[in-house]
């Protein structure tokens, strides 16, 4: 039976007098529109670039044809977050006050900052990780019989889509719709709160299938402490705590959980959105853009993260290092490692966590990742040979790269380091890593499909053409 929302938690509710993230969101509403649509009746026809066959042909690459809010994505600097770098974000956003060593900013930070392009307070970003804490405890039971009664062997993103998916039953978008009750103008409000239930239950949804692909049964490993932000209680549910909360599966140290649950925070709080052409948060967009609900949408985002071009890639890096490891005869032999990339290369395999289709520099979400490494590198990490060849390699790869001419951009992306730091920590299943990268691309997708709602954007149908078209365009029989 599902267990009411509204009875635990209901958007008037206010956290210690602070403003939540929807009445703020409500209040900036009526500018943000103007703005658009203002754009739209003065400039409808301003040209933004050419379509070209080759972008028709090669995946519309430089084809600008989306409109995205939160996040642009410059090819030589990498993400801005409404305007703002990584680097700024860590610098301005609020970070977790609970006495521990935290250094990563609360994704949920992230979260208000993506969805109103304001940087919240502190009582602010506590009040909205209460608030997600609240909503979490309405996730249907009969999703959690769902995931519980699923095969052990199941792909976890597999488990994630079904899991995510059985919640469009209890969608407020979906039933309203059906029900005849929504106008256009209101479509934005049950979107943002099944936006917000989805981003809420993604924490234990992710617990039970850690728990289901460990052999435990998909009981939960950890409990939700609703006076912990919503990274900690994904370790927390994961079992990678050490607190009465969760049961410490690997035996962490107070130092390593403390440490486990900032890595949790700084990736799920930079792995949120990259603008809106890649194919998570695209895919999202175009099954929204039928007016799915936010379960339904990014389920299909979820599925497009599973592919090792994209979200599986961390999985495949790390399957990649710790086999190299395996056949290396040392680590110190430099020549060796070199040579095992080019071999690759020749056999026309893809070195993965490198390269990228839209930046031409290293990604700054794998400078942070590598940071949080350098930082512990004498002391944790000292005798860790995979994240030795993670560094190594990320000096080496690219110059073999580039000696091979293909890649247009032969740097590490982020997947080039996060799996192998999780697997330090003692996550060792592989397939599990994309299902965290689901929990935090979650927020800037969603994000995207309340605006979408808000401005009434149409149902996406780009035109396609056929081969005959496009030899009719070049003049060719
Ligand atoms: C991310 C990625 C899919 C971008 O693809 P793209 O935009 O088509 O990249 P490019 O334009 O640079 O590709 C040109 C050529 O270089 C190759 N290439 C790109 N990255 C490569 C890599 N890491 N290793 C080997 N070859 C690579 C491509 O396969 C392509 O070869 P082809 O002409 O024989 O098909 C690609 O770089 C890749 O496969 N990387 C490895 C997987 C990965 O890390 N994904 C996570 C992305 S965040």
């Amino acid at each position: 039976m599902l267990r009411s929302t509204r009875r635990l938690y209901s958007h008037s509710s206010s956290y210690r007098g602070v403003k939540n993230l929807k009445t703020r969101l409500t209040e900036l509403i009526p500018e943000k529109k103007e703005e658009l649509l203002n754009i739209k009746s003065k400039f409808n026809n301003v040209k933004v670039g050419d379509i070209t066959i080759g972008s028709i042909i090669g995946g519309m690459r430089n084809n600008s044809s989306m409109f995205w809010q939160s996040t642009t994505l410059d090819p030589e600097t990498g993400i801005r977050f409404h305007g703002r770098t990584i680097e700024d974000c860590q610098k301005l956003l609020p970070k977790v006050k609970d006495g521990s060593k935290s250094n990563s900013f609360l994704p949920e930070s992230m979260l208000w900052l993506l969805m109103t392009s304001e940087i919240p307070t502190q009582d602010e970003a506590n009040s909205l990780s209460k608030e997600l804490a609240l909503r979490a405890k309405s996730l249907p039971q009969e999703t959690i019989k769902l995931l519980s009664d699923l095969p052990q062997d199941l792909h976890p993103m597999t488990q994630l889509v079904i899991g995510l998916a059985s919640l469009n039953k209890y969608s407020s978008f979906s039933n309203k719709y059906a029900s005849g009750q929504l106008g256009k103008e209101n479509y934005w409000d049950s979107t943002y709160e099944d936006a917000m239930n989805l981003i809420a239950y993604l924490p234990e949804i992710t617990g039970r299938i850690y728990s289901k692909i460990t052999g435990n049964g998909g009981e939960l490993l950890g409990v939700l402490n609703e006076d912990k932000d919503w990274s900690y209680n994904i370790c927390s549910m994961l079992g990678m705590v050490n607190s009465t909360d969760s049961s410490n599966r690997c035996n962490l140290t107070k130092s390593q959980s403390d440490d486990f649950i900032d890595l949790m925070r700084l990736y799920t709080g930079i792995h949120v959105d990259h603008e809106g052409g890649n194919v998570s948060a695209h895919a999202t967009h175009l099954v929204g853009s039928a007016l799915n609900d936010p379960f339904l949408s990014y389920s299909s985002g979820i599925l497009g993260l599973a592919g090792p071009l994209h979200g599986l890639a961390a999985q495949e890096v790390v399957r990649f290092l710790i086999q190299m490891n395996s056949e290396i005869t040392s680590i110190d032999d430099d020549q060796q490692i070199k040579d095992r990339l080019k071999n690759l290369l020749d056999s026309r395999k893809v070195i993965p966590g490198y390269g990228h289709a839209i930046l031409r520099k290293p990604d700054p979400r794998f400078n942070v990742m590598l940071d949080f490494v350098e930082k512990r590198k004498f002391t944790e990490f000292k005798d860790d040979d995979n994240i030795k060849l993670m560094q190594k390699l990320s000096t080496f790869a690219p110059q073999v790269l580039l000696e091979h001419g293909k890649t247009k951009n032969p740097y590490p992306n982020v997947d080039s380091a996060s799996g192998i730091i999780f697997y330090h920590y003692g996550l060792k299943e592989l397939l599990f890593f994309t299902v965290i990268f689901g929990c935090s691309r979650s927020m800037g997708p969603l994000t995207q499909l309340v605006w979408d709602r808000i401005y009434g954007l149409p149902i996406e149908r780009p035109k396609s053409v056929d081969i005959a078209q496009l030899k009719a365009l070049c003049k060719v029989n």
